[in-house]
């Protein structure tokens, strides 16, 4: 099992990823080249770790360790698995994958937490492709017990059962997306739904409030319970048939983005983190929701049985 991980880049996710390996006795070295995030880091890993604690995900007899450095070298010079979770820009990780093929040793797994870009582009420049690997947590990584494993055209097979057979050690389920097709499973579905949703509204059909209202207790929280395939059974196929075969062709197809999003981008209005985007927020009100909404999702992987994962603390 591996014992000695690193993450570089530090930023929305790296806090819920490093107390979750942590959790597992795992020590994880961590770099991001922004000091200002590396100083508000431990900090941050604290609350993640005390979200744990409310999960019942128990520590391992031995919790590993979390330390931060300001060097990318320093932090991966022993490491048996290297995630990099830098932005989502292809040239800002190209370098950064450079830069780890020159300072990990030999033998060590890189991952990549990229939302969607393919593995293969990743991995194609280096010198060792075959230990390159798509490792794609779901945000908050700490609350979703589930991550997707993705390999590239020259990812070893090897490669991919080492990061599954971690995740299956750390309590959580990992899913194989056997094409390395952009967006991988996960987001391909989201931003199916994201499309439609977008659509409606800007199309008067029902307005924001209503359609987040719909969508949560209509398909939202059904979903959680039976999954998309198994509701096909549900529902019955030739009900699927009759609603699809006219329904599919009306459902937006558009290929670019919504101009409701082009527009608040443009003005830097970018969501809770600007305190402003499809809803508004003062800055305690984006904290209070962001507490709450973990707890809820807390109680419902406790209702649901958390993937496979939830340990009952001693
Ligand atoms: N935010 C999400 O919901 C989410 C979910 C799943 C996967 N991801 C993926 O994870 C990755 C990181 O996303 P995020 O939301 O944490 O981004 P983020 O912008 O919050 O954090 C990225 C961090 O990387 C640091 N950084 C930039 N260049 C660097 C470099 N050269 N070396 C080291 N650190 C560097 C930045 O200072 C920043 O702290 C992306 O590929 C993203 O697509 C994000």
């Amino acid at each position: 099992m591996i014992s000695k991980t690193a993450i570089v880049g530090t930023g929305t996710m790296g806090a819920g990823m490093a107390a979750t390996l942590a959790r597992a006795g795992i020590d994880v070295r961590c770099y991001d080249v922004s000091e200002a995030v590396r100083d508000r880091f431990p900090g941050e890993v604290a609350v993640a770790s005390g979200v744990l604690d409310r999960i019942h995900v128990g520590p391992a007899q031995s919790p590993g360790t979390v330390t931060v450095h300001g060097d990318l070298a320093e932090t991966v010079q022993d490491a048996e698995l290297v995630i990099e979770s830098v932005p989502e820009n292809t040239e800002i990780k190209a370098a950064v994958f450079a830069d780890l093929e020159a300072h990990a040793p030999a033998t060590a797994i890189l991952a990549t937490n990229t939302s969607g870009i393919p593995i293969t582009t990743i991995q194609q420049p280096l010198k060792n492709p075959a230990r390159v690997v798509g490792m794609h947590w779901s945000n908050p990584p700490h609350i979703i017990p589930v991550i997707e494993v993705i390999g590239g055209d020259q990812t070893s097979a090897e490669t991919v059962e080492s990061v599954r057979s971690l995740i299956s050690g750390l309590g959580l389920t990992s899913v194989r997306v056997l094409k390395d097709v952009p967006g991988f499973v996960e987001n391909r579905v989201l931003y199916a739904i994201m499309r439609e949703c977008l659509s409606l509204v800007d199309g008067g059909v029902v307005s924001a409030e209503e359609l987040d209202t719909c969508v949560q207790w209509g398909i939202g929280f059904k979903l959680s319970v039976i999954p998309p395939l198994q509701l096909l059974d549900v529902a019955g196929l030739d009900i699927y048939n009759a609603v699809a075969s006219y329904l599919n062709r009306d459902l937006d197809g558009r290929a670019d983005v919504s101009e409701t999003i082009t527009e608040r981008v443009n003005a830097g209005n970018l969501g809770m983190k600007t305190g402003s985007g499809m809803y508004s927020y003062t800055p305690e009100q984006a904290q209070e929701l962001r507490m709450t909404r973990a707890g809820k999702l807390i109680a419902v992987r406790q209702a649901l049985g958390g993937g496979g994962s939830a340990k009952e603390a001693d």
